[in-house]
């Protein structure tokens, strides 16, 4: 079989990335995808370099042995922190995800701009070499301790989530900040919840479509694109309770519990 039909493998640690899956399945609604959410582990944010890399191997082996053509790490947490490894231990192309601070810093009117990631993910010698690249702008970085952990265990419409988010967002607003980066994977579900906190101005954004450009390219270059009009097929994979996967893609989808 050519290897262009072979499917495209993305990972995170959890229910996170879907939001970048779903960028992906619609920017290439041809190549068939294999998704896996390593809620079993999450948050991988609080972990150390060392088990992040580890735990990114895991993953990645599971999806080669799937025959996976090119592996997205559709999680910032395990982009900042191994995607270098990944790369020179496999074979096959890795698409990562970082948080868009670039975009932001480049139009910020008021030389503010929010950053809300994981601790693994600021505290990453990526992401620190790439704020070091604008100096002249206002870097509010904060982690959003517990945010990755209550999305996972189904609390994303809770109060609980809403005091975080209002307790992490106004040293930015005090800040004077225009632009707010999502540098996790998870965040995009929390949009509705953070536009009532943010003044109205305040543009959010996150990386996801990037990535799906960026994977077409590469696919692209590789020869690796499936442009054959065909009905693909999507595996999503859990090694924890679906539930809270099955809820985030409402059901449209079939999940699947596998040991990984
Ligand atoms: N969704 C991930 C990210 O983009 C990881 C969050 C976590 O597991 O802490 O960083």
């Amino acid at each position: 079989m050519e290897k262009s039909k072979n499917p495209i493998g993305l990972f995170d640690s959890g229910i996170g990335g879907t939001s970048i899956w779903k960028e992906i399945h619609a920017l290439l609604p041809w190549e068939d995808t294999i998704y896996l959410a390593d809620s079993k582990n999450a948050p991988y944010g609080q972990k150390g370099k060392d088990e992040i890399i580890a735990l990114s191997c895991k993953n990645t082996e599971y999806l080669l042995e799937q025959n996976c053509k090119l592996i997205v790490v559709a999680c910032n947490t395990a982009t900042t922190n191994a995607i270098k490894e990944l790369r020179e231990k496999y074979d096959v192309p890795f698409i990562g995800i970082e948080p868009a601070i670039k975009p932001a810093a480049i139009h910020t009117n008021t030389n503010a701009i929010g950053i809300l990631a994981t601790k693994g993910t600021l505290s990453s010698e990526l992401f620190n070499k790439t704020v070091a690249g604008f100096t002249g702008v206002n870097v509010v970085e904060q982690v959003g301790y517990n945010l990755v952990a209550l999305i996972e265990s189904g609390k994303l419409e809770s109060e609980e989530i809403r005091e975080l988010l209002k307790q992490y967002l106004q040293p930015m607003i005090d800040a004077n900040i225009d632009y707010l980066v999502l540098g996790c994977s998870h965040y995009p579900y929390l949009v509705p919840q953070i536009k009532e906190i943010l003044p109205p101005h305040v543009k959010i954004i996150d990386s996801g479509a990037a990535v799906a450009r960026q994977t077409k390219k590469v696919l692209e270059a590789n020869m690796m694109l499936n442009d054959e009009k065909h009905k693909s097929t999507t595996l999503f994979y859990t090694n924890a309770d679906p539930g809270v996967l099955n809820a985030i893609l409402e059901n449209k989808y079939p999940v699947e519990r596998k040991d990984f």
